[in-house]
């Protein structure tokens, strides 16, 4: 995750006063973390004008694959297997069927070929320093893939197949944009949860009768969920599906999740953050807010 690698942030407040949140040092334990509470905050507390990043050696090798599954929940139960094998892909994504179709018909210059009954794909990919090592973790990669009746890997062989698998994957959000109304809920449980939250997305769906579409970086445990406006009606999305999602998020965070991995709340999610935190945790963000922000004027009713 990027913020792993923030180390400082100068950060214009509501008042117009210039601070920096912490230091350009890797070990700073030095009072709050005002870097990690800006992080994230959307906004809604300071402006960031200068970001101090750690950097790493870029990796000099990766391999990439694409895994084919016949049932979307074997491909999510696979995830966490590749972690218990030893294994830490430095990407791990998942797609549903439709996510696929969806972006082959909207970017006709991306060609992949997927069997009839394919329902999801995992695109995992490994990167380091050591070819043999990575060879090896992909070996590995594929016993537990076929443990969880894989269908046959796609390994990409050069740079333009890499590059088109990773293209596919990035034009999700637009495909889906494209083809209908929506709207995204940003979920994220412990990965091991993956395929109980969707399965739950599934069943919650079937309950309220809409259709939806999952992708996400299934290595995080951060599915995103694409509910699909399709047929129904407006009184529907308005009044009813609202309901749908808090079950969604409640199930979420029954499996030891929370309501957003990296999107934020805004708009989108803030109706349900009593979900996710009790009063005493709400009251303190709530606090903290009004402690930077007195007028409200930073990016006001996005979080609260
Ligand atoms: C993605 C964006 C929508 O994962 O977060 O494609
Ligand atoms: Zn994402």
């Amino acid at each position: 995750m990027v913020k792993d690698y923030v180390l400082n942030l100068q950060v214009v407040l509501a008042n117009g006063e210039v601070i920096w949140t912490g230091a350009n040092t890797l070990k700073n334990s030095t009072g709050y973390n005002l870097t990690q509470l800006m992080v994230g905050s959307e906004g809604t507390l300071g402006i960031v004008t200068q970001i101090v990043l750690k950097l790493i050696p870029a990796p000099v090798f990766n391999l990439v694959m694409l895994v084919p599954f016949n049932s979307a929940e074997r491909a999510c139960e696979a995830v966490s297997a590749v972690f218990r094998a030893g294994v830490v892909p430095s990407a791990m994504e998942f797609m549903e069927r439709d996510a696929i179709d969806w972006v082959l018909q909207y970017r006709t210059d991306i060609a992949v070929n997927v069997a009839p009954d394919v329902k999801a794909h995992l695109l995992i990919e490994v990167d380091g320093n050591d070819m043999d090592v990575l060879f090896k973790d992909c070996e590995r990669i594929t016993e537990v893939m076929q443990a969880f009746d894989a269908g046959e890997i796609l390994f990409a062989e050069s740079a333009a197949e890499k590059d088109t698998l990773w293209k596919m994957r990035r034009s999700v959000a637009e495909a889906v944009k494209s083809n209908s109304v929506y709207k995204e809920e940003d979920t994220v449980v412990p990965r091991a949860e993956l395929a109980k939250l969707l399965k739950g997305v599934k069943d919650i769906g079937a309950e309220y009768g809409f259709k939806s579409v999952c992708y996400g970086h299934a290595g995080d445990g951060n599915l995103h969920i694409n509910i699909v406006k399709g047929n129904l009606t407006d009184d529907m999305w308005k009044n009813e599906l609202p309901k749908a999602i808090r079950k969604l998020f409640e199930l979420t965070v029954a499996l030891g999740g929370t309501l957003s991995g990296e999107h934020g709340i805004g708009w989108v999610q803030k109706s349900y953050m009593d979900i996710a935190f009790g009063q005493t945790s709400l009251t303190l963000q709530k606090g903290i807010k009004q402690l930077f922000d007195p007028k409200g004027i930073l990016n006001p009713g996005k979080m609260f």
